[in-house]
């Protein structure tokens, strides 16, 4: 089916603590924000609008340089304004469904994209999750005051997929005080359904320095 993407990359990565926002780092070979284009590209993506902040302009163009089929429109101050300028920008001309993808997420898988395009034959959004497999602790001052069933919660990851019209409305509709850390989240206050379907590992978000050096081999210090 015919989509278009949206990438977020309008943060300023604070978590990560590096020179310039994460997304423009170097890893493995080319800026973190290149990685996802191209992969949505090979994916089939017909255009991607790519949220950035006003003073990114050249990281923006440099990490991208030679694509064709992007744009850059201005981002927000949270994560959710820079979607809703995305989706603004996409509406002069409607694609039929999109991917909202955070631009921390380097590698997209081709399996998850299919996964996602083809659960919106059945539902307004789908986005991809992960079970969780530690023990999940309530906590308050450093004590352990509880528990929850981790068998009903799931880690939430992008690209999520939605039909283009019904997101387009969820945001201009959104009137919540909270911020969403999705789209899935503002779709379901306007009372679409979002469908789950399976993630993958390699979508991990580059939230903190050490995530930049995921999936390097594990370094042994002696048989302690
Ligand atoms: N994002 C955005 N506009 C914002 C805030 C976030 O486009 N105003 C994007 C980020 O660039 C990132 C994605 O949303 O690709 C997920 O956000 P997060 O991992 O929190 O990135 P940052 O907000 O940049 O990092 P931090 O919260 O550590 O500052
Ligand atoms: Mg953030």
């Amino acid at each position: 089916p015919r989509f278009a993407a949206i990438i977020v990359a309008a943060g300023s990565g604070t978590r990560a603590g590096q020179a310039i926002p994460k997304q423009y780092v170097r890893w493995r070979g080319k800026p973190v924000l290149r990685h996802s284009v191209e992969h949505l590209l090979e994916a089939g993506a017909d255009r991607i609008v790519i949220a950035i902040a006003p003073d990114a302009k050249d990281l923006a163009r440099e990490a991208t340089a030679g694509l064709e089929n992007i744009m850059f429109v201005e981002g927000g101050a949270t994560r959710r304004a820079s979607v809703a300028s995305g989706l603004e920008a996409l509406a002069l001309d409607p694609p039929e469904a999109v991917l909202i993808h955070d631009a921390a997420r380097p590698c997209v898988p081709l399996a998850v994209v299919e996964r996602v395009l083809s659960a919106l034959e059945h539902h307004a959004g789908a986005i991809p999750a992960l079970p969780l497999v530690d023990t999940i602790a309530r906590t308050q001052n450093g004590v352990m005051t509880g528990q929850e069933d981790r068998s009903t919660l799931a880690r939430v990851q992008t690209p999520q997929g939605f039909r283009f019209a019904e997101i387009l409305a969820a945001h201009r509709a959104w009137d919540s005080e909270t911020q969403p850390t999705d789209d899935a989240q503002v779709l379901r206050h306007s009372g679409g359904e979002v469908a789950i379907v399976e993630g993958s590992q390699r979508l991990a978000k580059l939230t903190f320095a050490e995530d930049f050096a995921m999936q390097a081999p594990p370094v042994r210090t002696g048989t302690g």
